[in-house]
């Protein structure tokens, strides 16, 4: 097998999918390392868990550059670089990022999103699908682009939305296709099989189209 792919995981907090990248890494024949997590936030919980399991660290603070975004980005883009990486993925990274370091990693920059975007971009969106009355919702793996939430869709996975979900009930249940669907798309990615195409992915090699909608149906 070629070089596995080095993927820089960036997180704020908990880092659930950090984690569920780094057990997907350690699966036989999975074609991409993590080679470095970084936070923004010293006190990030997933950052004691990634150093625990013997994983590079590297803390950037966004409060030492005060409104200086920019600069913050720029140490964040070198320390990636010190480690090699050519895959960013954002995991619950809360620092809206410029467009200088969304172009320096064009269609090399993946987030996810706990909605089914473009539906229900932003913050507490489990709640907002439950109080628009949506039917299903799901997480979305996308390429970043500089307006928030919004990029080439790369994977999604739907989940139902039931008439007693609460704002945890229907987060934990997104959250569990998020960690199914975010390793299969670095997965696609490292095998070299995304194209982005006039702001649309193409995935190469699914012919079966429910592989594409719902890993984990
Ligand atoms: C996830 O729901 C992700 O979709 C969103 O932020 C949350 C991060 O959770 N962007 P975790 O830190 O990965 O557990």
């Amino acid at each position: 097998m070629s070089n596995p792919l080095k993927v820089a995981v960036l997180i704020s907090g908990r880092g659930s999918n950090m984690q569920a990248l780094v057990n997907a890494s350690r699966e036989a024949g999975y074609p991409a390392q993590i080679a470095v997590v970084l936070s923004n936030d010293p006190t990030a919980q997933g950052l004691e868990w990634a150093a625990a399991q013997g994983l590079p660290t590297a803390v950037v603070n966004h409060r030492d550059f005060g409104k200086d975004r920019e600069s913050f980005e720029r140490a964040v883009d070198a320390e990636i670089k010190k480690y090699g990486c050519q895959l960013v993925c954002l995991a619950g990274w809360m620092r809206l990022l410029t467009p200088w370091f969304v172009g320096e990693w064009l269609d090399r920059l993946v987030n996810i999103h706990p909605s089914l975007l473009p539906a229900f971009p932003g913050l507490h969106v489990q709640q907002a699908a439950i109080d628009y009355g949506a039917k299903f919702s799901g997480c979305t793996v996308h390429f970043v682009r500089a307006e928030m939430d919004h990029g080439p869709i790369i994977i999604q996975a739907a989940v139902p939305v039931l008439p007693d979900d609460t704002e945890d009930t229907l987060a934990a249940r997104i959250l569990e296709c998020e960690h199914k669907a975010y390793p299969q798309a670095v997965c696609w990615i490292a095998q070299a099989r995304v194209n982005v195409i006039g702001e649309k992915v193409l995935v190469t090699g699914t012919h079966n189209p429910d592989a594409v909608m719902n890993p984990v149906g």
